[in-house]
């Protein structure tokens, strides 16, 4: 038994059909405060139909709703408030939730469905900045989100390996370049080159010309330039290796943009063919109606562009994955630039164009400012990482010296707190950078919400042996942890649906917190008739954060 299906097939009977099932759905509201009630529905878009007040609707339909699972209906102003049975309604939550384990909460509308994820995407040659590292986090949640909604993720990497930058960084390597600089450091090594390139470009031009002339030969497949851009690629996946070790993080597919590099032509003849390239100012480009800039295709001296190979990893993937949805997890500032490809796609007659997405998000701030990769200025993720870590492992030997598997834990908790502060902030939102207050355990943290699985965990542990029979809990403490139990299911479609992992982080916090909250004034390992629900109820908890925890992308340790 669902019990929010429940309250709409009772509503529905006294509606009569003036509402359809879905609509109800979706108005069924949170009573503003505990002592209204469990559930509220609103009248106001039955004044219409009905042709009253909505006081009056309400009064009405509170008079003859009825079902199983309801205590007692209230008719407050416009709204009709339902008091559930709370033994009744707990006794079902906590035996679905348990039943179901991790599978509790999982939905099929995308069964049969591929959803492919064009998520991370850094660089190569570049250090793997936060932008990249905001767009691995959210991308790697949704990802897990969509399964958890049906879908079948195709997580794909789309790695910045192409482009007339890389002409540079050759031309600046064969000037300045050191074989063992690159080797022992490869990020920092290239960017120094490529820097120089820029600084000395200003007095002497000609490099530029030098810089193109390299990429044109590498788009040719000149062995020298190919060996030089192997070299490259090479040495950067290394480096970001370790940063997706550490975050857990693995791809189905690592296709960089180099990947469409023989897959342009025939995009470029089919936008020929279909009639919509034009030449401006000698390059090729289409255009995109009145307001936005055209789309460029192919520059003056034929090299193709970041956009071409946008076209051709989109056709590619559909012809391939035969996606229902594509989505991109990439910074707000490429907002046009996908646009123009969607607007693009949909003059090629390909329908499927409106299935692609583009989920934007925030920058990343320290102290007020952009966190900035350029300009010499590095910050190695991966040094943020096991800083977080080593922190993560200071607290450890702080509040529990006795921990086995120290070092596991420290770095599930480290990297959790850089995740989870991440994901608790709506993703259009910016975040501020501050490694010391996301690995506090107190407050809206990561480490807190592992921390309440661990001490759910450790309640189970403590519990010699429970027979596993439910019956329904009936007090107060229970009941808001029960309603949060409850209302897993619609927070993994909501976060989902908005493509927003967010809805799941505060989801966790506010768990978290009824669990703690209850923890602190009921003694659960009490031995009288409820001992066992009180048990299942822990364990429900430690389920549902689990799967939460796991559904950003995060570990939940068993002790911490
Ligand atoms: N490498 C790009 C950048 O760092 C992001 C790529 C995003 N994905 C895409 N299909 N364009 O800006």
């Amino acid at each position: 038994m669902n019990v929010k299906s429940e309250f709409v097939d009772a509503l529905a009977s006294v509606l009569k059909g003036n509402l359809p099932n879905d609509t109800i759905k979706s108005l069924i509201e949170k009573p503003k405060s505990e002592e209204h009630g469990d559930l509220a529905f609103p009248c106001f878009q039955l004044a219409r139909t009905w042709k009253t007040a909505p006081p009056y609707i309400a009064v009405e339909v509170a008079s003859k709703l009825q079902s199983p699972m309801i205590e007692k209906v209230k008719a407050v102003g416009p709204y009709v408030n339902v008091f559930l049975k709370k033994e009744l309604v707990s006794e079902n939550v906590l035996k679905e939730v348990v039943e179901k384990g991790s599978h509790y909460g999982h939905h099929s509308a995308g069964q049969g469905k591929n959803a492919v994820f064009d998520f991370s995407s850094p660089n190569i040659a570049k250090p793997f900045s936060m932008g990249h590292l905001r767009s691995t986090i959210i991308g790697q949640s949704l990802a897990n989100l969509a399964e958890k909604n049906g879908y079948q993720p195709v997580r794909v990497n789309h790695l910045g390996d192409w482009g007339t930058q890389f002409g540079k960084l050759m031309s600046a390597y064969t000037r300045w370049g050191f074989e063992e600089e690159v080797q022992q450091a490869p990020i920092p090594s290239l960017m120094r080159y490529y820097v120089r390139f820029h600084e000395e470009a200003d007095n002497d031009p000609s490099l530029l010309d030098e810089g193109r002339a390299w990429f044109k030969k590498l788009e040719e497949g000149d062995s020298k330039a190919t060996e030089l851009w192997t070299w490259f690629k090479e040495e950067s996946l290394k480096e970001f290796e370790k940063v997706y070790q550490l975050l857990g993080i693995t791809f189905d597919y690592v296709q960089g943009e180099s990947f469409y590099n023989d897959k342009m032509e025939a995009v470029v003849a089919e936008l020929g063919k279909k009639g919509l390239l034009t030449v401006s100012e000698g390059a090729h480009v289409v255009k995109v109606g009145e307001e936005k800039p055209p789309c460029l295709i192919k520059k003056t001296d034929g090299t193709t562009l970041y956009a071409t190979r946008d076209l051709a990893a989109a056709i590619y993937r559909q012809q391939t994955f035969n996606f229902s949805k594509c989505i991109y997890v990439v910074g707000a500032e490429q907002q046009l630039h996908f646009q123009q490809i969607v607007h693009v796609l949909a003059q090629m007659g390909y329908s499927w164009a409106k299935e692609m997405v583009h989920v934007p998000f925030g920058l990343i701030l320290k102290n007020g400012k952009k966190m900035s990769t350029r300009k010499g200025k590095i910050v190695l993720l991966e040094d943020v990482l096991t800083d977080a870590i080593t922190r993560a492992s200071s607290n450890i030997a702080e509040k529990n010296p006795s921990l086995t598997a120290k070092e596991e834990v420290a770095k599930d908790v480290g990297v959790g707190a850089v995740i989870f502060h991440d994901l608790k902030n709506e993703r259009m939102n910016s975040v501020e950078f501050n490694l010391k207050h996301m690995l506090t355990f107190e407050g809206e943290t990561g480490p807190y919400v592992q921390y309440t699985h661990a001490r759910a965990m450790s309640i189970l542990r403590k519990a010699e042996s429970y027979n596993g029979e439910v019956r329904g809990l009936g007090d107060e403490a229970s009941w808001i942890v029960i309603k949060e139990l409850m209302n897993f299911p619609e927070v993994t479609k909501r976060a989902w649906e908005n493509y927003e992992p967010s809805v799941m982080a505060k989801y966790l916090l506010a768990l978290s917190s009824a669990f703690n909250k209850y923890y602190g004034k009921v003694k659960i390992l009490n031995s009288d008739a409820e001992l066992s629900s009180r048990l299942i109820l822990t364990k429900a908890v430690v389920i549902v954060l689990k799967e939460g925890l796991r559904l950003l992308g995060m570990k939940a340790p068993n002790r911490m």
